[in-house]
């Protein structure tokens, strides 16, 4: 039977433009439906394919959407911080290409039982993996302190009424704990004032992207990830990230600059003595972006940055 699984994959011919010309070896670390690694598939029908993510219903939906190239994959259900147990349960492979497609899929969205969006009523759960995480967003707003859940909005959401919002949780959540996403998304459309919600932006928007940054926490994450894989690069590999957040494309594109340019010499030094040498380059001086017709069939498509790096000639 067809598996259903709704999403489109983002910047997918960049995404097989930048994988070098002989890759042999991919790594895709955000499976999802598997339409990036079956792109890449397509183009290097020889090639192994390693892939991981930490949602089950998402691993399924991209073995079934792999099934054609069953002898040459190898799937595991983890998260990045699990990438160095997969390392070894596959033998320590080094790869041509490694992709991560950070954040949720329009399955995971779409679903209100997953509890992510604000658009449908169900569980406030927001959990990537509720087989093996504990902590819900429900539990994270009703048991924080108010210390904790102004960082998480602030940081996380960049929320500019995390204050109000933060104020309120606490009120209501003395008369009734929250257990459902539309009783957060209601309760956060009532706080912030009418003249500063935009048009087509619903005001929870924000207040929700710190929660599930939060309870799948996503920074720290994104951290082990970049940790992880450029040793795992082949020499003259490449790694692509796609992240949606504008902290996660400072963290992909601050780190991809140390990797190019790790020395920590003062500048008025006339020649470097730190002796730290580059790991290779940054091929995207810029974000790759969606062309205007990619946004306008995949709207989601429209905050998606993609930044890649090649690792050196002689990366050991
Ligand atoms: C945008 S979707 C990927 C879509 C995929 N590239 C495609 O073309 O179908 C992101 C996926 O990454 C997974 N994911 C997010 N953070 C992860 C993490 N820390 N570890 C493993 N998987 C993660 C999510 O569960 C989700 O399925």
């Amino acid at each position: 039977m067809k598996m259903q699984f709704e999403h489109i994959s983002v910047l997918a011919a960049e995404v097989v433009d930048f994988a070098p010309q002989t890759t042999q070896t991919i790594l895709d670390c955000t499976l999802g439906g598997g339409g990036h690694s079956k792109r890449l598939l397509e183009k290097f029908p020889e090639a192994n394919l390693y892939g991981i993510d930490r949602d089950a219903k998402a691993l399924n939906a991209a073995a079934d959407c792999l099934k054609n190239y069953k002898e040459q994959i190898h799937l595991e259900q983890a998260s990045f911080s699990e990438l160095p147990e997969c390392f070894e349960n596959w033998g320590e492979p080094r790869f041509d290409y490694i992709l991560a497609d950070i954040g949720l899929s329009s399955e995971q969205l779409a679903r209100p039982e997953r509890g992510f969006s604000f658009m449908h009523d169900g569980p406030l759960d927001m959990r990537m993996d509720p087989d093996r995480q504990n902590l819900t967003a429900a539990a994270l707003v009703n048991n924080s302190s108010e210390h904790e859940l102004l960082k998480i909005l602030r940081d996380l959401g960049e929320e500019r009424f995390a204050r109000k919002i933060v104020s309120s949780i606490l009120i209501e959540r003395e008369k009734k704990p929250f257990e459902t996403t539309k009783e957060l998304a209601d309760m956060v459309g009532n706080v912030i004032p009418r003249r500063f919600q935009k048009p087509g932006f619903n005001p929870a928007t924000l207040t929700f992207q710190a929660l599930r940054i939060a309870v799948n926490d996503e920074l720290n994450e994104l951290g082990i990830l970049l940790k992880e894989t450029l040793s795992r690069l082949k020499p003259d590999g490449r790694l692509a990230i796609i992240s949606f957040h504008s902290l996660e494309d400072r963290m992909v594109k601050h780190q991809f600059r140390k990797w190019e340019n790790p020395c920590v010499c003062p500048t008025d030094l006339p020649y470097c003595i730190c002796g730290e040498k580059s790991l290779g380059k940054v091929i995207t001086r810029r974000p790759v972006n969606a062309t205007a017709q990619e946004t306008a069939e995949n709207p989601r498509s429209r905050s998606a940055h993609l930044r890649v790096f090649s690792s050196s000639k002689n990366a050991a």
